[in-house]
């Protein structure tokens, strides 16, 4: 197949699907598909150049590259270059964070009726946004810890009041989070009243939804999953970070936090992990892959963080290294995606959209 694979975008996420597309882009091409290379800029412009990844990643100068437009009628021309249609047979949005994981790209190819894979318009948006992801999961009866979500205008209006109910809701310490993001991108940790009006402020930057959460004291293990109508979860994983959480430098920066893969749990407790993951994929309607990322507490008791419905994908991510554990290697996998995105894109494809009156 023809695979068009989406690229960098304007989150602050960029430079991580950067890192996530070369891997993925190896793997199509070593499972035997054809891929061009799509990169968005920080700024937005769609391009399209054979080096277009390099040229992202470091920074070089663009104006060699052509600009991609992507022709909004159903079944019309796609994605066009040059006034040429591209002609690619799937789209593989490897894009983290908001304007590529939220629902919008899912959107925009959705009107085009071109097949993509991973989770469609809602199941993007409810991953996205950690308020609505709770309100789903809760729906769905699944342990989650305490928290307390507002706006921007009503911290502004009763700044008093809300730390008031932070204080006797959630008690010391905190997580605060601005809603959509990822990467630990504006969260921090608040172990008193001024800590918290800061770490409210800094996620008000990238946000104007917060999401405040009692801590959660535990292992954090995360489970990836894969699969449209009966997905499959894999054995879980488990992240050490290195500094006192998984903040964005020990993600990405300091290489010290580790990977065990698998988990060292018991049988029961991995059993637990794997349905929870499964039950979160569903509460969110998620399609094609997710990770979802947990607490194991001291007496086992499994509790959920968050789903992402484009994990971070390189060679060295939880993701993929999970399913190599179950035998699963990069290159079936992303073969195994694009064939879920297809099927799913099938199935939609066979709905009535019309309704008949006569019939
Ligand atoms: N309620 C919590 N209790 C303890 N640690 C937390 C809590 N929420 C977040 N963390 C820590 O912060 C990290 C990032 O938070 P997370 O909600 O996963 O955001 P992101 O979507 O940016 O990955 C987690 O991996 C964990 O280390
Ligand atoms: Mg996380």
């Amino acid at each position: 197949m023809k695979i068009a694979v989406l690229m960098g975008g304007r989150s602050g996420e960029h430079q991580v699907s950067l890192r996530s597309a070369r891997y993925i882009m190896d793997s199509l091409v070593e499972a035997g598909h054809t891929v061009l290379p799509i990169g968005i800029t920080n700024d937005g412009q769609w391009l399209q150049h054979p080096d277009i990844h390099a040229m992202l990643s470091e920074g070089r100068d663009l104006s060699q590259a052509s600009n991609v437009f992507l022709d909004l009628s159903f079944q019309g021309q796609g994605l066009m270059c040059n006034g040429q249609p591209l002609d690619i047979d799937i789209v593989f949005p490897v894009l983290h964070g908001p304007f590529g994981e939220d629902g919008t790209i899912q959107g925009a190819l959705e009107l085009a009726g071109i097949p993509y894979v991973g989770s469609g318009i809602l199941g993007s948006a409810l991953a996205m946004d950690k308020a609505q992801m709770k309100a789903a999961f809760r729906n769905f009866n699944l342990p989650m810890g305490s928290y307390i979500s507002f706006y921007q205008w009503e911290w502004q209006e009763g700044r008093r009041e809300l730390v008031r109910r932070i204080e006797e809701r959630l008690g010391w310490p905190v997580f605060v989070k601005p809603a959509n993001l990822g990467s630990s991108v504006g969260i921090s940790k608040a172990a008193r009243e001024q800590e918290l009006i800061e770490a409210v402020e800094e996620a008000l930057r990238y946000d104007y939804k917060i999401v405040v959460e009692a801590e959660i004291r535990g292992r954090e293990v995360e489970v990836s999953v894969l699969g449209n109508e009966n997905p499959r979860a894999s054995l879980p994983g488990e992240i050490i970070p290195v500094n006192e959480f998984y903040d964005y430098k020990a993600k990405y920066i300091d290489q010290r936090s580790r990977l065990v893969i698998p988990a060292e749990l018991g049988d029961a407790v991995i059993a637990r992990a794997r349905e929870l993951a499964v039950a979160a994929f569903k509460a969110v309607d998620a399609v094609g892959l997710a990770r979802v990322d947990m607490f194991v507490a001291a007496g086992g008791e499994v509790i959920i963080n968050e789903i992402n419905t484009m994990p971070g994908f390189t060679a060295i991510s939880m993701y993929p290294k999970l399913w190599e554990q179950s035998g699963i290697s990069g290159p079936d996998l992303v073969n195994t995606l694009v064939n879920l995105g297809m099927a799913w894109h099938n199935r939609r494809l066979q709905l009535q959209h019309k309704y008949e009156e006569n019939s």
